[in-house]
């Protein structure tokens, strides 16, 4: 999308960290208008303070991005106030990190729910509205580089991203014919109140085996992000992708040794099967899988 004007941009989790640098680039450098759409009011309040000062057409929605029957009434009260929605942003995302043999099915099912459906909500309820306007659009999902890197405790958080990376890969192949530009952003760290993401966990998910608010284990969470990505430098990057409608959004060149080690070992685990006769017999046969070539 390169006109970005005047358009309309839906950003979820808006109220904080990666995404309220979102909505201040898109509403502040591209002029465009912006829904800013969290779970926590105190942090749509602190957002629309700073919107408000600087007299920016931002509008704010109490969401709950699980809640699907809540995202058909946020994109309608979007689109009444705003106009139609163009660009969406599937950024809100939660964390809670710990040894995956002391997680409960609730904590399982809050990440899950979370980062993973509730982007699918975002993408059921948005994208039959772009692609019956047919006037193109964009969806920039946040992924991490946990969609490339299992590391320990991280079980949980690193599977709803390693399907966020697939969801948006699918997006991707599937919505160019309605000139829908899809874009997956993979940071590593950033300087946000992610630490904190429990203090939106809501009560429906009661049983934990991790942590809970607690401020010793935020400010360790705390200590490995905040060198990171200032959100709204972060932004200004997925600003640029968006326009030269990028695939990947991976600023993080500091992971090229660890992709290249993974890519090498994929690619070794396929050649090790390269004189297995049922490769031969499929070879001969001329009719390779779909993606194979
Ligand atoms: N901060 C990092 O280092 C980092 C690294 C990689 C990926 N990410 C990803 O970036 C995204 C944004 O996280 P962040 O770091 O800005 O965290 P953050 O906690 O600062 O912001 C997330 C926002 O999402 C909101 N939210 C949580 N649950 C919600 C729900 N059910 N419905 C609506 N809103 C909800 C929170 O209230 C919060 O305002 C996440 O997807 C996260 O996984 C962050």
């Amino acid at each position: 999308m390169q006109d970005l004007e005047g358009k309309v941009a839906f950003i979820t989790g808006g109220g904080s960290g990666v995404a309220l640098g979102q909505a201040k680039v898109f509403a502040e450098e591209a002029r465009m208008k912006v829904v800013i759409a969290d779970i926590r009011r105190d942090h749509l309040d602190e957002a629309m303070g700073y919107f408000s000062r600087k007299g920016l057409p931002v509008h704010p929605i109490y969401l709950d991005i699980t809640d699907r029957d809540a995202y058909a009434r946020a994109a309608d009260e979007a689109e009444r106030v705003l106009g139609p929605v163009q660009l969406l942003c599937n950024t809100a995302g939660v964390s809670q990190f710990g040894p995956v043999e002391s997680a409960t099915y609730d904590d399982w099912d809050w990440q899950l729910d979370v980062n993973l459906k509730g982007m699918i909500n975002g993408v059921q309820t948005f994208m039959p509205r772009m692609i019956q306007r047919g006037a193109g659009g964009h969806i920039v999902n946040t992924a991490s580089m946990s969609a490339f890197v299992a590391l320990p405790n991280t079980a949980i958080y690193c599977t709803t991203k390693y399907a966020v990376r697939g969801l948006s890969e699918s997006l991707r192949v599937e919505l160019e014919k309605y000139r829908i530009g899809v874009s997956v952003l993979c940071p590593g760290g950033v300087n946000t109140n992610i630490h904190e993401s429990v203090l939106s966990r809501p009560d429906r998910y009661g049983r934990t085996g991790y942590y809970g608010a607690d401020p010793e284990v935020f400010k360790r969470l705390k200590s490995v992000i905040e060198s990171g990505f200032d959100p709204v430098d972060l932004a200004r990057i997925v600003l640029a992708a968006v326009r030269r409608n990028d695939f990947w959004i991976l600023p993080y060149p500091e992971f090229v040794p660890t992709l290249e080690q993974y890519n090498a070992k994929v690619i070794a685990a396929l050649r090790q099967y390269e004189s297995d006769p049922d490769y031969e017999r499929r070879k001969k046969l001329g009719r390779p899988m779909p993606g194979a070539q």
